[in-house]
């Protein structure tokens, strides 16, 4: 797609980035997957939040998603016809565990076992997110994150995990976005389970740190040569001006959103300095928490996709801080409204950098949903393009100046279910067709791929005819 590069000037290559440098792609089950209740699955939370009208767009849901549960090989081949090694997925919980917690569903097992098996015939690179924010229901029904017995149901559920596929898989990484998932499903009700207010959201923070540390302990122990990571939303924060209140505000946000999660990871406990409201956090530590909050991760991954400007509210409970959404700014924004601002990857791979703790940073993920259209079998998906080769300028300009970084995975593959939002934001690479579950692989794709560069022909795979249409 030279005319591409050539529009927004992108001359760079994959090995610019090192040989070392991981490139994949990221996925999540729910929001892929389908196959909801098939062969013993049980109900998660998000299964259970979108039967609820007026939670997600046009009442959609993920019960069908983009049938990854029986597409995986194609979707596993057609990831390998566009040369990308690395494949980042989550496990389904309640698959395994269907009432989250004791017996165990061999069906669901048996399902993880194909799709690694496979990944691992066609010579990619599995990376297993544990928990992607599709608590199993029947431990919400308990108080889900908000109840500290999920320290107790984690354990059982990362050490069946570890134990069954630590054979094969050895990049792992424990909890997707702790801040989101607390945030948008325990404090404003946005996300599954739809819980909100201070009281759902403090326990939440505090148990899912804990829970972040164990998983890496469980993993380390159980798992030989594990590279263990997890994953963290990030947004650079800039103020809206340069008075004091909304420099105050901005720390604040950032706190929240950039620090909450990392820092008891590293031993530097809970920013409440900037957030006094986190000291409620205090009624539910037992005096061995602040030690196993603690993690040596062997990687973070950062997750950036914009930045927040942020300025002084009277209106906002505990934070004082709101953000100026981008549309109101002029600016440019993705179909979530989110502004267009690739320096923020930059800045955030600079903040996370400042971390003595942290050993090894990964982009794991990062993309962008425009409006596409699908003609003539082709979908032009110009701005996706060079949405992904600015951010990967930034990228670049870090790793040249000798910050750490040594991968990227792009959100995401397919285009898929996007939460609360349905199926109207498309971040995929490759397009599909909901109706007939067609794909087709945009041209922000077949960037990736030439980007990624022609990889000498490995075996030639024994598999079933195919009907997924490539290109
Ligand atoms: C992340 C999340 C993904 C995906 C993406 C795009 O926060 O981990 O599941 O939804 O945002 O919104």
């Amino acid at each position: 797609m030279t005319h591409i590069s050539e529009q927004s000037s992108f001359n760079l290559d994959s090995k610019d980035f090192g040989e070392d440098f991981v490139w994949g792609v990221s996925t999540a089950a729910y929001q892929i997957e389908g196959a909801h209740d098939a062969h013993g699955k049980g109900a998660s939370i998000w299964d259970e939040f979108v039967t609820k009208k007026g939670t997600i767009f046009e009442n959609q849901h993920g019960q069908i998603a983009c049938d990854f549960y029986n597409k995986y090989r194609d979707d596993i081949l057609l990831m390998k016809s566009m040369n990308i090694d690395h494949f980042r997925f989550s496990l389904s919980w309640s698959r395994i565990l269907p009432e989250g917690t004791g017996r165990v569903n061999q069906k669901g097992i048996e399902f993880y076992n194909d799709v690694i098996n496979f990944c691992l015939e066609c010579g990619i690179t599995p990376w297993i997110t544990l928990y992607h924010w599709d608590l199993p229901q029947a431990l919400e029904k308990l108080g889900g994150w908000t109840n500290r017995k999920i320290l107790d149901w984690f354990e059982d559920y990362v050490k069946i995990c570890a134990d069954t596929f630590g054979d094969r898989v050895k990049h792992w990484m424990v909890l997707n976005e702790p801040m989101v998932f607390t945030g948008a499903g325990y404090f404003l009700g946005v996300h599954a389970p739809g819980k909100k207010g201070l009281r759902n959201f403090i326990p939440s923070i505090h148990h899912a740190v804990l829970c972040q540390a164990l998983g890496g302990r469980l993993l380390r122990k159980i798992v030989p040569g594990a590279i263990i990571g997890t994953t963290f939303s990030c947004s650079q924060i800039t103020p809206r001006s340069n008075s004091k209140k909304d420099l105050k505000a901005a720390d604040k946000a950032d706190a929240l959103l950039n620090r909450l999660f990392i820092e008891p990871s590293l031993g530097l406990g809970y920013p409440d300095q900037s957030i006094p409201v986190l000291r409620k956090i205090k009624k539910y530590e037992r005096p061995e928490d602040a030690q196993n909050s603690i993690f040596e991760f062997d990687f973070i991954g950062i997750q950036n996709y914009t930045r927040e400007v942020v300025r002084h509210s009277y209106t906002v409970p505990y934070l004082r801080a709101k953000i100026v959404k981008a549309p109101v700014r002029n600016v440019q924004t993705t179909l979530m409204d989110w502004e267009v601002y690739p320096p923020s990857i930059y800045e955030m791979l600079k903040k996370f950098n400042t971390y003595k703790g942290v050993k090894k940073i990964l982009i794991t993920e990062n993309g962008a949903a425009f409006e596409d259209t699908l003609k003539n079998g082709a979908v032009t998906d110009l701005e996706r393009t060079s949405y992904l080769q600015n951010y990967l300028k930034q990228v670049h300009k870090a790793s040249s100046e000798g910050l750490k970084v040594s991968g990227y995975f792009v959100w995401t593959f397919t285009d898929n279910f996007e939460w609360a939002e349905g199926y109207c934001p498309r971040f995929g690479l490759v397009h599909i067709d909901f109706k007939t579950l067609k794909r087709t692989i945009k041209t922000s794709g077949k960037w990736y791929r030439d980007f990624l560069g022609k990889k000498e022909q490995k075996e030639v795979f024994k598999t079933k005819k195919t009907d997924v249409p490539i290109g």
